[in-house]
């Protein structure tokens, strides 16, 4: 009897979630833009949206909970369902669509005081479509998926729901707190100090130009409690003779005096509650400001009662853009001058060093991602010169050295250089539909035909999503006659996906 008294009671513990324990945080949270940043889509105003270098039109319409985007382009129409917004509508909404197991971006996004208008990035396309993956990436920072079905971060795990960010983003894994709860097995940011405790918020409002992730590491695997840097270093650009615009919260407050001068006691926490904002927040803004600025000159603060905020943290009409700062976070004097220029050269700095293993590789990968986005070709030069340079070991144990380096060669036409390479990256990642694609490439290039289709096809069998495999198989086909085999290639892409635009209109020429 005892025995299944206790049973039950150990069923009912491990049962047990953080809301049961903590009702008014978990409340608070879940009511928080944080929370409510990737869900289903809440209903919208119809919208048309014409898009000039396509002739695409797109419109949105809502039924109920449920929501359609309508491509119209080249005498074809696709029509998606929309399976999440992400965002929670502050500044606005982008929109997936679920093919599979698998999300891809809508071409039209919602932006808060201006309407429906082509997503970010889909402007300068020449043909629009639902087929801009959205990645681990996205969901890292949007949703509380930390597990992924695919080596590559692109199949969702059907036994994980897609929902917001959740409690151990900020508090760490809490099993056993839950179990046996504790002080000390959980963490509470506010008792970190320094960079493990900004570590927490940097993990995804710190996005840097370029985020580089470890060897052998995900960005899930970032713990609160560690530094950033152990998994994820964002690098920043600055390039020559230009000043750089601080584009997030964190690299503008780190600027500030407050924070400068201020010891690191001044955070994030400081001034927002992660749990939800409190209703009176220009009340509380200036309480916590007086609390460091208790005296304040009379010439320039005739009234000790007015906003802090608006002279002092201004807001910027970048409210459209969803990744930069619309609330200047440096809390300077009004009027102050502008940031520092950059100095002779182009370079790329990292937010903070990592470990000294990691260093330059991580610099390489960084500079060569910088270099070929921003078309900066001393830049590409000094990441290929420190990645040749890296001992054999490191560069033999690393699929994502292998594979960048590999695309170095390749641009350089020394396909059979890149091909060794390539085959070393599927060998140490033999799941990766991404280095299947690689070799298939890097084959083709070398003119072995037969070993390149044998590889694109593995590369599809492994992610079914991965356009590009198709598109390179099609043509390998075309190019042998095999028009039969060509045509079969688009046909397996439509089973899969039966609205694209692009496959449909490539099977009618
Ligand atoms: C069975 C009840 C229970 C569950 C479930 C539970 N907690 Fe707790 N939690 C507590 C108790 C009790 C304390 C206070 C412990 C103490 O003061 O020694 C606490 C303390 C905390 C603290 C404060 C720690 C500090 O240093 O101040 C945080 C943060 C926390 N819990 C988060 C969570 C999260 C996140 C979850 C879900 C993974 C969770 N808790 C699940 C009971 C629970
Ligand atoms: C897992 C990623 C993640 C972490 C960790 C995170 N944030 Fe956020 N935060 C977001 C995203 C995404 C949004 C945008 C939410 C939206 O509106 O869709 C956001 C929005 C915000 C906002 C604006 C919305 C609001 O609540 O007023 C504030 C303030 C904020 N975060 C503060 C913090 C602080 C402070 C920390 C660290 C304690 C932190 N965040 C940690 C992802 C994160
Ligand atoms: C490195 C973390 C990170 C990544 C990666 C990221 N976001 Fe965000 N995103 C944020 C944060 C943090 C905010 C809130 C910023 C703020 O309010 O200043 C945000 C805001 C947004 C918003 C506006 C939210 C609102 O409530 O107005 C949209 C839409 C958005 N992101 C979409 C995306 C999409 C789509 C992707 C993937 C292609 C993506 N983001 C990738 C961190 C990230
Ligand atoms: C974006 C980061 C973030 C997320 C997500 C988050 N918290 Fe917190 N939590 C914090 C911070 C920062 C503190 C300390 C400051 C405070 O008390 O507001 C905290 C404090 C706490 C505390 C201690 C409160 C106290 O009075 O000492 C509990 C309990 C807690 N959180 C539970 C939760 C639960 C449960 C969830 C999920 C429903 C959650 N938190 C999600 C950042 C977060
Ligand atoms: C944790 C303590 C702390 C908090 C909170 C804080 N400050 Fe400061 N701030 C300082 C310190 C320290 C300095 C540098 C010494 C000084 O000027 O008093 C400073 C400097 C300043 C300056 C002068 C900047 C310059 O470039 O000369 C302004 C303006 C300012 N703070 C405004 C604010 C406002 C507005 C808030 C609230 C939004 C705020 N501070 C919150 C500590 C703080
Ligand atoms: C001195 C106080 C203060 C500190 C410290 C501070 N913020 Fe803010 N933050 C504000 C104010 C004021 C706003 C305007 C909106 C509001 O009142 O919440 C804001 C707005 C935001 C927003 C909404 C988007 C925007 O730019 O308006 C995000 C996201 C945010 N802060 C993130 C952060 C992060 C991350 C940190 C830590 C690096 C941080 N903040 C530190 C005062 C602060
Ligand atoms: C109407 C605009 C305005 C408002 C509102 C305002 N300030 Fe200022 N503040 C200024 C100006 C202008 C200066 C520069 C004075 C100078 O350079 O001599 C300044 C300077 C400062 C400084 C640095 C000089 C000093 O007196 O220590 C601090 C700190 C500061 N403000 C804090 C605050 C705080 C805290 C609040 C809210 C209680 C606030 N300010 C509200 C305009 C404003």
């Amino acid at each position: 009897m005892l025995a299944c008294v206790s049973a039950l009671f150990a069923f009912s513990l491990r049962g047990a979630t953080c809301g049961n324990c903590h009702p008014r945080e978990a409340a608070r949270f879940a009511a928080s833009p944080m929370a409510r940043s990737i869900g289903p889509p809440q209903p919208l105003p119809q919208g048309r949206v014409e898009h000039a270098l396509s002739r695409a039109v797109i419109t949105s319409e809502s039924h109920g909970q449920q929501m359609i985007h309508r491509i119209s382009e080249s005498g074809l129409i696709a029509e998606y369902s929309i399976a999440y917004q992400i965002g929670s509508g502050r500044r606005g909404r982008t929109y997936a669509v679920r093919i599979g197991d698998y999300l891809e971006e809508s071409p039209i996004s919602w932006y808060d005081g201006h309407g429906w208008d082509v997503s970010p990035g889909f402007e300068s396309l020449k043909l629009l479509d639902a087929d801009r993956p959205i990645t681990s990436t996205c969901l890292f920072c949007h949703a509380g998926q930390s597990k992924f079905a695919d080596e590559d971060g692109r199949r969702l795990d059907p036994a994980v729901p897609v929902s917001g960010i959740g409690c151990d983003r900020c508090h760490g894994p809490g099993d056993e707190h839950a179990r046996h709860p504790t002080r000390s097995n959980i963490v509470n940011p506010t008792r970190l100090s320094g960079a493990r405790r900004d570590s927490i918020c940097e993990q995804c409002h710190l996005e840097g130009d370029v985020r580089v992730v470890n060897p052998g590491k995900r960005e899930q695997d970032f713990r609160p409690g560690e530094l950033l840097e152990k998994t994820i270093v964002p690098y920043l650009l600055r390039r020559a003779g230009q000043q750089r615009p601080a584009v997030s919260q964190v690299e503008e407050l780190a600027e500030s005096q407050c924070a400068r001068a201020s010891g690191g006691r001044l955070w994030c926490g400081t001034c927002h509650q992660a749990h939800g904002e409190a209703v009176d927040r220009k009340r509380q803004i200036r309480e916590i400001c007086l609390s460091c600025h208790a005296s304040l000159t009379k010439q320039s603060h005739p009234t000790m009662d007015a906003d802090c905020v608006a002279c002092h943290m201004p807001r910027r009409s970048t409210s459209n853009i969803a990744h930069v700062s619309v609330t200047d976070h440096r809390i300077q004097r009004p009027g102050s001058a502008a940031p520092e220029t950059g100095g002779a050269s182009d370079t790329i700095v990292p937010w903070r060093r990592p470990d000294p293993q990691v260093e330059q590789r991580d610099l390489a990968l960084a500079e060569l991602q910088m270099g070929y986005q921003q078309k900066l070709p001393e830049m590409l030069k000094d990441a290929v010169r420190l990645l040749e340079s890296l001992p054999g070991a490191q560069q033999s144990n690393d699929p994502d050295v292998l594979a960048n380096l590999e695309v170095v060669y390749l641009e350089a036409s020394a396909p059979e250089k890149a091909l060794a390479l390539a085959q070393w990256a599927a060998e140490a990642d033999p799941r990766s539909a991404a280095f299947a694609l690689n070799i298939g490439i890097a084959c083709i290039r070398a003119g072995r035909a037969k070993d390149a289709e044998q590889q694109l096809k593995r590369a599809i069998d492994l992610d079914p999503s991965l356009m590009q495999a198709y598109a390179e198989l099609a043509v390998l086909y075309d190019r042998q006659q095999r028009t039969a085999e060509a045509k079969e290639t688009l046909q397996r892409f439509l089973r899969w996906n039966p609205q694209s635009i692009q496959f449909r209109l490539a099977l009618k020429q």
